[in-house]
């Protein structure tokens, strides 16, 4: 196992009912704004029960920030938190509400004069004093409510770049299952294969002697594939069916299962490519790239490869080849079993958009994965794998 720090300052507010826990949560005195999406608070309720939880502050609204949250919406939020002192943030939504509230915490005190150097610059952040602010999560999927990352699009460039600041966990987080109840099956199958996948970056590298951060992660992969066709088989949701995908998705990806193992998280770059590009949802790009990324690096990945074949899937005979064989098809077959498919040409996109991505990451001197060796050559040849 390698060495590791772990903290993680969240505070996790589980449960029905437990939204009306903000107020206590929220410090005395504090201006605040309340960040959301598109509008699917005002028809599930939850915008209703944030108000009369926030009755007695003083609340700036600022709705509008859409899935890929984009970097020219959030420095409006940013001018309007300056103008009005804000000095707490509250996110109501999913993880682009939850990331662009992270921004707009870095943006408000950042000293220099393009907010884009937040992402673009990240050597610059180091001490980057951030503004407090707390969720009410609404989807499962990111991790966002108990992580210090975030991830933001900016459609004029189409670009789409992460950033993470050790200062810029949520304070709080609330999880109330049925918050969640309002999903559409879209946005269920994209958490399911978001969690999925997080799990998978940080546990399908190389051993290195981290049982329980591997039985934690194995845990995760078994629920996702236990619950994740029953909650999209309910006609009415189900609240523990929720509840334990809710822990899922957070547990996914707050830092736990990373400790002291190596990390990859090269599907999630490629994946953030072809969202800039084409505008595919993140869970579908992540359903496209993952498993064609296992087939072409199973050399390096063998050994956890078949461990995750033998203890998700029951993948026990065979040679070696038949059987990682057998676990790209399970992982592929799993993600089209909930409905997503995991071709790039089952959405138009062919070998003018892989040039566009590998040239990419040629210019930025990309090298990605647990070994630093998937090259850009590498990334072309996992999307010709995804065609
Ligand atoms: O905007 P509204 O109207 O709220 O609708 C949203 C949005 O259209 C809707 N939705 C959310 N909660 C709902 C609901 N609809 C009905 N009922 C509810 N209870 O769902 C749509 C998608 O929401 P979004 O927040 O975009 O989805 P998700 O949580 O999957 O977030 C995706 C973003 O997070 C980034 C992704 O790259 C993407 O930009 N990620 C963030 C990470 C992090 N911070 O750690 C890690 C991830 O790997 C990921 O990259
Ligand atoms: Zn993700």
């Amino acid at each position: 196992m390698n060495n590791f720090e772990f903290k993680n300052p969240t505070k996790l507010i589980f449960g029905r009912g437990q939204i009306v826990r903000i107020a206590d949560e929220i410090p005395v005195g504090s201006r605040v704004m309340m960040t959301y999406g598109g509008g699917s608070i005002f028809k599930n309720g939850i915008y209703d029960q944030v108000k009369a939880a926030l009755k007695d502050f003083q609340v700036v609204e600022f709705g509008g920030i859409e899935a890929n949250p984009e970097y020219d919406t959030l420095v409006r939020a940013v001018h309007i938190c300056r103008e009005q002192q804000i000095d707490y943030l509250l996110a109501v939504g999913g993880g682009s509400v939850i990331d662009g509230t992270k921004f707009i915490a870095a943006a408000i005190h950042y000293p220099g004069a393009s907010l884009w150097d937040i992402l673009v610059r990240q050597e610059n952040n180091r001490g980057l004093q951030t503004v407090p602010f707390g969720t009410v999560l609404t989807l499962p999927a990111t991790g966002s409510e108990m992580n210090c990352g975030a991830v933001i699009s900016r459609r004029e460039l189409k670009e789409k770049f992460p950033f993470s600041l050790p200062n810029n966990y949520p304070q709080f987080s609330v999880l109330d299952p049925t918050a969640c109840f309002s999903l559409p099956k879209r946005q269920l199958v994209n958490g399911i294969v978001d969690t999925f996948v997080h799990v998978m970056e940080q546990y399908l590298t190389y051993p290195v002697n981290a049982m329980i951060q591997d039985r934690f992660s194995e845990g995760i992969l078994q629920t996702l594939v236990e619950i994740g066709p029953e909650i999209l088989r309910r006609q009415t949701p189900d609240y523990d069916l929720m509840a334990n995908f809710m822990l899922s998705a957070t547990f996914g990806l707050n830092g736990l299962i990373a400790i002291g193992v190596p990390e990859d998280w090269a599907s999630h770059m490629i994946g953030h490519e072809l969202t800039a590009l084409h505008g595919l949802d993140h869970g579908v790009t992540l359903a496209v790239v993952f498993p064609a990324l296992i087939d072409v690096m199973r050399a390096e990945k063998k050994e956890k490869m078949l461990q995750y074949g033998e203890r998700v899937w029951n993948i026990t005979s065979g040679s070696e080849d038949e059987r990682l064989d057998a676990v790209v098809k399970a992982t592929r077959d799993f993600f089209e079993s909930l409905g997503v498919k995991t071709r790039l040409s089952d959405y138009g996109i062919g070998t003018d958009t892989i040039r566009t991505i590998t040239e990419r990451f040629t210019q930025r001197g990309t090298r990605l994965g647990e070994h630093g060796t998937v090259l850009p050559e590498t990334v072309g040849r996992i999307l010709n794998n995804a065609l």
